[in-house]
């Protein structure tokens, strides 16, 4: 069934247990969570992305998320749509009946530009305004994700910052979170702590200087009843990048944010994990490999399978780590 992001996250708290947020663009990674969720008895949460909706179209990805309640209907699912860059593309959103959304104030309208205070707590309270209406949830962003290294946003492409980001702008103040929480009404708060989006966050695996835990912690402490969402948290598995390169890709040397610091976050008030470049590396590497295996082969869904079987154990490896699994 189809349920809010706040019933999912209010059990995780209730359970100390934390949700991952995998995004979805197609079939293939669809079909990985539900099976992963199925095996291990997980409840889902879904985003979509603008990048998404672009490659898929929003009709597509709606029904592929209904697809997947009909054909799990056992499995409570949150349809969540990542990092709406108004609030209304947000209400657009509603209408298509996303049971969650985000509103990232965190950045400007063009997504790119990082936007003061005030505009921040504006258009995320006039979202939760809109949204609670509809019974739907939402959750905000404060603080910008970037490297705590280089002040870098890091995916050149993707989702974020432009340019060099303010040291301050790069770990979330936990007295400005309480007030940002007050004014706004958000269910859950995406926090930074030093991680970005994409595969090229870390140059070396991080420690309490790149990625701060601590940061968390001293968060979770001033607003212990918020929700905590952290951004940028694939894991960057390195038996995935060596796959990648040794059929024919050309990676190079990067790093994730250890599931264990994960786990220390989750014990601290984190409920909700966005992880979409672990998936994208799994999927990649399985089909490099199976078609250099095969050279012969040319049937989509042979190579598709093996994508779809790798996406799925890493599901199911985050669904075991977070503690989501046996809570749906
Ligand atoms: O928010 C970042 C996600 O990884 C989605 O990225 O816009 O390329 O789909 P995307
Ligand atoms: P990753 O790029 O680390 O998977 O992060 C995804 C994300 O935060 C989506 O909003
Ligand atoms: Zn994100």
């Amino acid at each position: 069934a189809l349920i809010s992001m706040r019933q999912l996250l209010d059990h995780a708290a209730e359970h100390g247990y934390g949700v991952p947020a995998f995004n979805v663009n197609n079939l293939e990674q669809m079909r990985a969570i539900m099976e992963a969720a199925d095996e291990t008895d997980s409840p889902v949460i879904v985003q979509a992305s603008a990048g998404a909706r672009k490659y898929a179209g929003a009709p597509f990805l709606r029904h592929l998320i209904l697809a997947a309640v009909e054909e799990f209907p056992h499995i409570p699912v949150v349809m969540h749509q990542d990092h709406g860059t108004s609030p209304a593309v947000c209400q657009r959103s509603i209408q298509l009946g996303f049971s969650s959304v985000m509103m990232d104030g965190s950045l400007k309208e063009d997504g790119k530009t990082p936007a003061d205070y005030d505009y921040n707590v504006d258009v995320t309270q006039r979202t939760v305004e809109m949204a609670h209406a509809c019974g739907v949830s939402v959750e905000g962003e404060l603080g910008c994700l970037g490297s705590l290294e280089t002040g870098m946003a890091g995916e050149e492409d993707g989702v974020g910052a432009e340019g060099k980001l303010d040291p301050d702008q790069l770990l979330t103040d936990p007295e400005e979170a309480a007030d940002f929480v007050k004014a706004t009404g958000v269910d859950a708060l995406a926090i930074a702590i030093g991680t970005s989006h994409g595969a090229y966050k870390f140059t070396k695996p991080p420690t309490g200087d790149t990625l701060s835990i601590q940061r968390i912690k001293q968060i979770h402490e001033r607003i212990p009843e918020t929700h905590l969402v952290m951004h940028g948290s694939s894991s960057v598995p390195q038996e995935w990048l060596e796959i990648i390169n040794e059929f024919g890709g050309k990676i190079p040397e990067t790093y994730g944010v250890p599931v264990e610091e994960i786990v220390e976050g989750i014990r601290h008030g984190v409920r909700k994990v966005n992880v979409d470049t672990d998936l994208r590396l799994a999927s990649t590497g399985a089909v490099r490999r199976f078609l250099a295996e095969h050279p012969a082969e040319f049937d989509p869904r042979k190579f598709l399978k093996a994508s779809v079987a790798a996406m799925k154990d890493i599901c199911k490896a985050r669904y075991e780590a977070f503690g989501t699994a046996g809570n749906a």
